[in-house]
């Protein structure tokens, strides 16, 4: 019997069943389209004893020891809907059923109790590290009963990510926990992949530099403060030449961002509980103008583009700034955990969160050693910012945030992750801001009243209300 089934051969699905089996554990297969079964298991080669190839939803669940644990790596909606439906009336009470792909943590929530009725366990469970991840080691985020875990636990532990001898896999919190810290994690990764972008915005147009020309700065970079995966496929991509013209890869691709949901999710849940994750926010958005080639277009020949090649950039204030932006990021996304644990009663421990981002995931830096360091003892008035050891830092980085926004502004290059960050952090450094004026005139046309500063009183009112 097999140890563990898992539903979806794709991408995700395949490599993360390979993982299992690698790690000598056996594993039923399953996939909607049959003929996929046969050809994943045909290709797995000496791992394919540990597969078992599993033609429909019955003979998957035949096929497994009970209590039975089954993954569904399907795409995120209808589909992983129509899969548990399919999958409810052969389990038994007792079961579980995991979600390892990128679903909606609402979605999880609604899941969780309704198999929870029927004695059946959920567990919403993010997996990040895209494919190599999955097959080698990603870093896993589950929620869920807690008890249920147990039931996986081993295996998860198993196959995930290593630092230095701890698994990269935890179990967060209760029902959609694990997939919304996966969907902030993503919030981040959009972020940071902006911020990235628009520094590479700046060399190429500021300061006129080719693709392979950028390669060194960022392979620098990755030997020092922003050391971190993102950082170091930059440099590769950036570094890649195309086989058909001969030119930089970069030059042949056309500037239009996809995304598949996951930003946009960390966004609606940021503003839903009256947070907002600022740089988050520009970087979904800064994805949809992407989109917008043939307006774009349309807009230079109107109004023309930038001046090329106007800036001449310190390497070291660059990278500076992108160490600024980058802190004021992950401190959103930590922010918005905080918010959400504090809403849905989850209990998030942001120093374990840290902690499982350090390897595997997709934004491992070496930022989230000190990062963890520094929830685990707290954060004042929960920014990452104040921490003791990130505001040493944010004092050295933020003039070469301000420099490097200013000047990239100036020239008219687009940086709206990177000034909305500063904004961000100028406004959280401002003990009296100008929202006096807009509760004025919130008082002023619609009696919304106001708190008084010198004695505390509210819901007061203006002159005008006479
Ligand atoms: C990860 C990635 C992974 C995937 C995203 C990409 O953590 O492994 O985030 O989940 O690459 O879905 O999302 P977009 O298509 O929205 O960029």
């Amino acid at each position: 019997m097999a140890d563990i089934g898992l539903v979806g051969l794709g991408t995700m699905g395949a490599a993360l069943a390979l993982n299992i089996a690698e790690r000598g554990y056996d594993i039923a297969v399953h996939n909607r389209t049959v003929e996929k079964i046969g050809q994943f298991v045909d290709s797995a080669g000496e791992l394919a004893s540990r597969l078992t190839a599993a033609e429909t939803p019955e003979a998957l669940v035949a096929s497994l020891s009970a209590p039975r644990s089954v993954i569904l790596m399907v795409p995120a909606g209808a589909a992983v809907d129509a899969t548990i439906d399919q999958l409810i009336p052969l389990l038994d009470k007792g079961d579980t059923l995991v979600d390892a792909g990128n679903a909606d943590f609402n979605d999880t929530r609604r899941r969780e109790a309704a198999l929870a009725e029927r004695g059946l366990n959920f567990i919403g469970m993010g997996v990040s590290g895209g494919e190599d991840g999955a097959r080698h080691g990603p870093s896993i985020m589950v929620g869920g009963p807690e008890k249920s875990y147990a039931a996986i636990r081993e295996i998860v532990e198993a196959i995930a990510a290593d630092y230095q001898g701890s698994p990269c896999a935890a179990w967060l919190g209760p029902d959609g926990a694990g997939h919304f810290v996966k969907t902030v994690h993503n919030g981040i990764e959009y972020a940071d992949m902006q911020m990235i972008a628009e520094v590479y915005g700046l060399l190429r147009d500021g300061e006129g530099k080719t693709p392979a020309e950028t390669a060194p700065l960022f392979e620098r970079w990755n030997e020092g403060k922003l050391r971190s995966y993102l950082i170091e496929i930059t440099a590769e991509v950036l570094r890649a030449q195309d086989k058909t013209s001969g030119g930089p890869l970069l030059d042949v691709i056309r500037d239009s961002a996809g995304q598949k949901g996951t930003g946009r999710w960390t966004v609606i849940e940021a503003l839903k509980l009256g947070q907002s994750a600022s740089a988050i926010e520009s970087a979904v958005a800064a994805r949809s103008w992407s989109s917008m080639g043939e307006a774009r277009a349309a807009g230079e020949s109107r109004f023309g583009a930038a001046e090329k090649g106007t800036l001449s950039l310190d390497d070291g204030e660059l990278e500076q700034a992108l160490l600024a932006a980058r802190i004021i990021a992950y401190g959103q996304g930590l922010a918005l955990l905080q918010s959400a644990s504090e809403h849905f009663d989850w209990s998030l421990d942001l120093g374990r969160v840290a902690e499982i981002w350090r390897a595997g995931c997709i934004i491992r830096s070496d930022l989230l050693d000190d990062i963890s360091q520094a929830a685990r003892e707290g954060l004042p008035h929960g920014l990452l910012t104040l921490a003791p050891a990130f505001a040493d830092r944010m004092e050295t980085a933020v003039p070469a945030l301000r420099r490097v926004v200013l000047e990239g502004l100036r020239a008219g290059l687009p940086m709206p992750a990177m000034s909305s960050a500063l904004a961000w952090f100028d406004t959280m450094r401002q003990s009296r801001g100008s929202a006096d004026l807009i509760q004025g005139q919130r008082d002023f046309f619609g009696r919304h009243g106001f708190e008084r500063t010198d004695n505390g009183l509210s819901d007061q009112h203006g002159p005008w209300a006479d």
